[in-house]
């Protein structure tokens, strides 16, 4: 029997939405507040799904405890409090936009999670806006 398990976090950070490539006017019509020069945060709402088999011993598709710990780990304590342009690897070079931080999210968890699971994340910039990958 196979079973989806969700985990919910949360991480605040600051970004800015600029494409280095297009001039500034295009760059404020695209990403309008976002492209604010001084950038600006928000509350970052990350829900991980984790698809897989239960296991008949434990009655558990994942440990709810060992999915916490690494999302706090590899996710919160990597981008919470955060610049993401300015103080990440990740965004140094790719505009963090939610689509591509949840892409991030996705490829670091997939690293730690086993190739039984099916791994999905969602992640709401705002309580109106989310995107999921993948899709
Ligand atoms: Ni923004």
């Amino acid at each position: 029997m196979r079973v989806s398990v969700y985990r919910r976090a949360h991480f605040n950070a600051a970004h800015r939405l600029n494409n280095p490539n297009l001039s500034a006017a295009e760059n404020v019509r695209l990403f309008g507040v976002c492209n604010n020069n001084n950038f600006h945060g928000h509350n970052y709402e990350l829900e991980v799904k984790v698809t897989g088999e239960v296991n008949p011993d434990t009655g558990y598709v994942y440990d709810m405890k060992d999915l916490s710990d690494m999302i706090k780990v590899e996710i919160e304590d990597r981008f919470d409090h955060k610049n993401l342009n300015l103080d990440t690897e990740e965004f140094k070079n790719l505009n963090p936009t939610a689509e591509h931080i949840a892409y991030v999210i996705y490829q670091i968890l997939r690293k730690k999670i086993g190739k039984e699971f099916d791994l999905s994340i969602r992640l709401w910039e705002t309580p109106r806006n989310s995107v999921e990958y993948p899709a």
